[in-house]
Parts: C-alpha cells; sequence; structure tokens
C-alpha cells in the first residue's frame, strides 16, 4: 500500500501525489539503510525548532491544453508565435535563477524570488531515477504556487523516458528544460548533458517528443561549441526541433571552471540574432551592472546566474559584496543587509519547506564564506557537526555576528534596477 504523507502547509510534495513505477533494480539507486545513512541525507524537519499544522493541499490543475492536435506543434510559424506568447503570459523574467544541483531548491529560489530573481531553475534532475522512484521524487522535487515561473530541469538521453519524467510536473511548471550543458565526468559515464552535443539527432528526438506530447513548451539549456558556425547550426536544430526557449551558456564544455574562464558574450549575441525563439544568457553576471551589460549586448531576453547567486541571494534587488563595491569609479553603500541575515532568512524558509540537510550545510558555507575566513574557527565547529539542527545554525550566526566586525552588502544608489527591456 502506497504512503500518502500530509504535506506541510503551502508545500506541494509533488511526487506523493502521482502513481509510481517500479523501481529499477539498479545499483545507483539502491535504497540505503538507515544505519548507513548520513544525518545530512535526511530531510530538515520543522519541528526541530517550531511546529507547523499540516495542510493537506490539492495538487494545481493541469495546465491549459495550448493545441487540439499537438502535431502542429512541428509547423515552424505557428511555433514561433507560441514560444512568444508563452514567454509574454509568464511576463518576460529578465532576471532567473539557474539550474544548480543540491542549490536551487525551493527555499533558496523563494529566497531568490524575494530579492528580485523573476523566474528560477530546478536542481537537474535525472528522469530515470525520477519517473520511477518516489522517494527521489520527494525529496529532491518540491515545490508551492508562489514558486512560478518554473522551469524543471532534466538530464536525459532516452525520449520515451524522459517524457514520463515530464509529464509528472508539467503541471507544475512553466517549462520542461533538457540539460545539454553538464560537463561532468559523471554526465560523461552516463551519456547526457554536454555530451549529447557529440550525438544531436538523439538531442534532436528528446526535444521533438516533448514538443509534440506535452502542453508546458519544452527548453534547453546548452553549452557552445568550439566553433561559432557548429554553435549556430547546433541552436537553429534545437529550434526546429521544438525548442521554445534556449539559454545559452557562452562556455564550452572544456571550459569547466566559470572562474578561469569567462563565458563569450559574442556567441550568445550570434545565436540570439541567429534564432527566433526567446534566448536567455548565462556567464558573468555578477551584479546588476553585468545584467544590463548583457542584455545590451547581447540582446538576450534574460539572463541566468548561478554561482555569484550562492554567495549573494539578494544580487538581483541590486545587492552586492565587497568584490564589486566599486564600479564605473564609484563606490556603493552599505545597505544595511548582509549575508548573515540572508542565511537566516534562507533558514526559515527551510523551516516552511524542508530540504536534505546537505543542501543546507552546502548554502551555509557559500553564504559565509567571507565571515568564515575571518573566523575559520566557526567553519571548524561546523564541519565537526555531526547532525545539524535549526537551533544550532542560528546560535552560530549569533556567535559569528558577536565575534565578526559585520561584512554588509552593498548597493549603488544609481544602480539601474529596473532592467530595461531589449526588445525582440
Ligand atoms: C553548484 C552548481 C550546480 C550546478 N548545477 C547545474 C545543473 O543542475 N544544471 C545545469 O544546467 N547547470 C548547472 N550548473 C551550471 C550553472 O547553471 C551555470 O550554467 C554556470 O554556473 C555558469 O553560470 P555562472 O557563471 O553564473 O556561475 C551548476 C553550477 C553550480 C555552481
Amino acid at each position: 500500500m502506497r504512503m500518502r504523507l500530509p504535506p506541510r502547509k503551502g508545500l506541494t510534495r509533488l511526487p506523493l501525489l502521482i502513481p509510481s513505477r517500479p523501481v529499477s533494480s539498479s545499483p545507483s539507486m539502491a535504497v540505503q539503510s538507515e544505519e548507513d545513512r548520513h544525518p545530512d541525507d535526511g530531510l530538515c524537519s520543522p519541528s526541530d525548532r517550531c511546529s507547523s499544522s499540516p495542510a493537506d493541499q490539492p495538487p494545481p490543475p493541469p495546465p491549459e491544453p495550448l493545441s487540439a492536435s499537438p502535431g502542429r506543434l512541428l509547423d515552424g510559424e505557428w511555433r514561433i508565435e507560441r514560444a512568444w506568447a508563452h514567454w509574454r503570459k509568464i511576463g518576460e523574467p529578465k532576471t532567473i535563477v539557474a539550474p544548480m544541483v543540491d542549490n536551487s531548491e525551493l527555499p533558496f529560489r523563494m529566497l531568490c524570488r524575494k530579492y528580485g530573481a523573476a523566474a528560477a531553475y530546478t536542481p537537474m534532475l535525472h528522469s530515470r531515477i525520477f519517473s520511477e522512484n518516489e522517494k527521489y521524487r520527494s525529496v529532491e522535487f518540491t515545490t508551492c504556487k508562489e514558486d512560478r515561473p518554473l522551469f524543471v530541469q532534466f538530464c536525459a538521453n532516452d525520449p520515451d523516458v524522459l517524457l514520463d519524467a515530464a509529464r509528472l510536473v508539467e503541471p507544475y511548471c512553466d517549462y520542461v528544460d533538457i540539460n545539454l550543458g553538464c560537463p561532468q565526468r559523471i554526465a560523461r559515464r552516463g551519456n547526457y548533458g554536454a555530451f549529447l552535443m557529440d550525438n544531436l539527432p538523439v538531442i534532436r528526438s528528446l526535444v521533438q517528443n516533448l514538443a509534440v506530447n506535452l502542453h508546458v513548451p519544452v527548453s534547453c539549456k546548452i553549452r557552445i561549441f568550439p566553433r561559432l558556425q557548429d554553435t549556430i547550426a547546433y541552436a537553429k536544430m534545437l529550434e526546429e526541433a521544438g525548442c521554445s526557449l534556449l539559454a545559452v551558456h557562452g562556455r564550452t564544455r572544456d571550459e569547466k571552471d566559470g572562474k578561469k574562464h569567462r563565458a563569450d558574450w559574442e556567441v550568445i549575441k550570434a545565436v540570439k540574432r541567429a534564432v527566433r525563439i526567446p534566448v536567455l544568457a548565462n556567464g558573468n553576471i555578477r551584479h546588476m551592472d553585468d545584467v544590463q551589460s548583457c542584455l545590451d549586448h547581447t540582446g538576450a531576453d534574460g539572463v541566468l546566474s548561478a554561482e555569484t547567486l550562492l554567495e549573494n541571494p539578494a544580487l538581483f534587488a541590486g545587492f552586492r559584496t565587497a568584490e564589486w563595491r566599486e564600479g564605473d569609479g564609484e563606490m556603493s553603500q552599505d545597505c544595511g543587509l548582509d549575508q548573515a541575515e540572508l542565511l537566516v532568512e534562507y533558514l526559515k524558509l527551510c523551516e516552511i519547506y524542508p530540504v536534505p540537510w546537505r543542501i543546507i550545510r552546502s548554502h551555509v558555507h557559500k553564504l559565509l564564506g567571507d565571515w568564515f575566513r575571518i573566523h575559520p574557527e566557526i567553519r571548524e565547529e561546523l564541519n565537526a557537526q555531526w547532525k545539524l539542527t535549526f537551533e544550532w545554525l542560528y546560535g552560530m550566526v549569533d556567535r559569528l555576528r558577536e565575534k565578526c566586525e559585520r561584512i554588509p552588502l552593498y548597493e549603488r544608489t544609481s544602480s539601474r534596477i529596473v532592467i530595461e527591456s531589449s526588445g525582440n
């Protein structure tokens, strides 16, 4: 008999509302015994701090059908019009939280939305495990009604498996996204992400199968090829296959280290000129001046930010870390907000929308990196903490505040926080 857990207030634990398929016997999906499990693998529980009354929430209604005959999706002109109509319908978001495994989960997305993110991607979800394993779904994908526009990202190499997974999330999102950019070893082994760039017919079939069968549009996130003409041909192929929104990370598959390699905005600009669907630019976004420069330079319809948002989730509201305080000869002012305060806000969101402790631990390190550099002994204490609790983490923030001179975030008084439309 399947167990139906009561969802937390306002939280859609989607996977428990949908039928499950048999669990694969793949070793990577073996369920750990309780003794093997590190406490960080467990979900944080609001009962560690306060009680919350679980309220049953009905699932959101399925999306409105966009076409009576899905085959029409392959009709070129109509598909482009539909891509733009959908983009307008969701408000043409310009400032978007990039997909980040273990880092762009619901509470983090909600924090970034509070501070100016107009849309967000989920972390990459593994399509096969997602479609087969209820536990994976319930831990790795949670959402709520305020968590929109939402792009749910999958990695995949089998069109039917991807479609199975996508069908489970389509009532809860605005795009189903395909990860075509992951350059990590695990993606090479699993033959997905950027390694599918060696097999474009597979990519075409993944996109086509979703475009023809889903009600929500399909988006793709790609890396660039070393040669411009290959990237342009790739982008056009994706558009023709039914992709409605294309995010271009301006680095090649081999340029893994974002700190060493600047993203190439020229290539993004060329892609934007070559295709007719909305295009998002990814790479080199560290503060709001970068957002505007990127939109101006590339003509893209929005930008994604990843690594900088982890240190500064208030980036899209115009706040910047000390590293980027000075720009265009102008100094920014202490704005009264700091990363410790953002961490407390994040922890409160985790009490409402529980996530595994390992994710919280990761955000604590990223948010408080500057503070820990001054007080490494507190980082050591955190690392030594086998089982985290909210109480301990709030106490740690208080101790840091007592010991540390405040490390503020800065705000440019003249910053163009209202992003001008790049047009299309
Ligand atoms: C911690 C972390 C996890 C990431 N996970 C994903 C992912 O799940 N899917 C994806 O397409 N890209 C992922 N990326 C890549 C980012 O989405 C983004 O393309 C890349 O970091 C470049 O953007 P940036 O220069 O703003 O950091 C991840 C990046 C980071 C830092």
